[in-house]
C-alpha cells in the first residue's frame, strides 16, 4: 500500500519501535493517530515529526475499558482509517512459577486481548483496501524458556492474524503479522540484554525494525520474520520441534540464570 495521505492508527507510539515507526510513517506522508498513555511523551514525539499539524495524539490505556472509546472517537473524527497497527505491548522475562497473577493477566491482556478488541471495534471504520498490522515477535514462532506468557500472547496474536486474514479474504482488508527479534527498547530489562550478549543473540535497533515494518506494510507482506537465524529457526521449529528442544535444552541453565527472580533465588540460596 502507498502510505501517502493514508490515515494510520499506531498503538504504543511513544515506545521504542512505535516512535521510530511514527517517524517513518510521517516521512512517507501518512496522517497519524498516535496512541500511548503518556501525554508528554506523545506530544514530544508529535513535535519531532515532519508536519506535526497533520497528526494527532490519543491518550488512552488499552487495559482500561473506559478509556478505549477515545480511540474509536479519534478514528471517527478522522473520518475513517486505512491502516491499524497494533504495536503496544509488554514483556516480563521470568520463569512461569515466578510470575504474579497480575503480571500474567496484564501481558495477555495487552499483547493479545487488546489488539483483538481494538481490531473488532475499528473494523467497521477501516476503508477498503485496508491493512491491519499486528506486531508480533520471533517468540510468536518459537517457544522460549523464560517467556512462556509472552509467547502465549504472541503465538495467539499470530493465530488471530492468520484466521482473521482468511475471514476477511473477500473484503480487501489484509491482516499482516510482523515479527521483530530482540530490539533495543525499554521493553527489555538489562537482564535480557545481558542474556542476549551471553548467548551471542543479535539485538536490532528500533530504527532498523521500523524501516523493515514500513517495507512489510508497503509490500503487504502477510508474515515477516526479522533476522536470518530467527526466520530459519521458526521454520525448523514448525517442522522439527525436537531439534529446537535439544538446542534450547543446552541453553536453559544459562537462560535461567538471567531470568527475573530465578537468579535472585539462586543468589539467596
Ligand atoms: N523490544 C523488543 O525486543 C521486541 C521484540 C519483538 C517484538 N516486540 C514487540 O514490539 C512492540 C513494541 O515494543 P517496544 O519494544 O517498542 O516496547 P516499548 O518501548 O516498551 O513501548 C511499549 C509501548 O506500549 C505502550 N503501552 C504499554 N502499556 C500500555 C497500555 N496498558 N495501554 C496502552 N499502551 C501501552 C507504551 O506506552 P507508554 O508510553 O504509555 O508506556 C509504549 O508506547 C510490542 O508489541 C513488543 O511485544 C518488541
Amino acid at each position: 500500500m502507498r502510505l501517502r495521505d493514508k490515515t494510520v492508527l499506531l498503538t504504543g507510539a511513544s515506545g521504542g519501535i512505535g516512535a521510530a515507526l511514527a517517524q517513518e510513517l510521517a516521512a512517507a506522508g501518512a496522517r497519524l493517530l498516535l496512541q500511548g498513555r503518556d501525554r508528554t511523551r506523545l506530544n514530544r514525539l508529535l513535535a519531532g515529526l515532519p508536519e506535526p499539524g497533520q497528526h494527532s495524539i490519543v491518550v488512552a490505556d488499552l487495559l482500561r475499558t473506559e478509556q478505549r472509546p477515545a480511540l474509536l472517537q479519534a478514528v471517527q473524527k478522522a473520518g475513517g482509517l486505512d491502516v491499524l497497527i497494533n504495536n503496544a505491548g509488554t514483556s516480563h522475562f521470568a520463569w512461569l512459577e515466578d510470575q504474579a497473577q497480575e503480571q500474567i493477566s496484564e501481558q495477555l491482556a495487552l499483547n493479545l486481548t487488546a489488539p483483538i478488541l481494538l481490531t473488532r471495534e475499528l473494523l467497521p471504520w477501516l476503508r477498503r483496501p485496508g491493512l491491519v498490522m499486528n506486531i508480533g515477535s520471533a517468540f510468536g514462532g518459537i517457544g522460549y524458556p523464560g517467556y512462556s506468557v509472552y509467547c502465549a500472547g504472541k503465538f495467539g496474536l499470530r493465530g488471530f492474524s492468520e484466521a482473521l486474514g482468511r475471514e476477511l479474504a473477500d473484503s480487501r482488508i489484509k491482516v499482516l503479522y510482523f515479527a521483530p527479534r530482540a530490539t533495543r527498547t525499554t521493553l527489555n530489562s538489562s537482564r535480557v540484554y545481558d542474556l542476549n550478549q551471553a548467548l551471542g543473540n543479535h539485538t536490532d535497533s528500533p530504527e532498523l525494525v521500523a524501516a523493515q515494518a514500513m517495507m512489510a506494510l508497503q509490500k503487504e507482506q502477510r508474515q515477516r520474520w526479522l533476522g536470518w537465524p530467527e526466520w530459519l529457526l521458526v521454520r525448523v521449529n514448525a517442522l522439527f520441534p525436537g531439534l529446537l528442544d535439544r538446542g534450547l535444552a543446552k541453553q536453559t541453565a544459562v537462560i535461567a540464570r538471567y531470568a527475573e527472580h530465578h537468579c535472585d533465588k539462586e543468589a539467596k540460596s
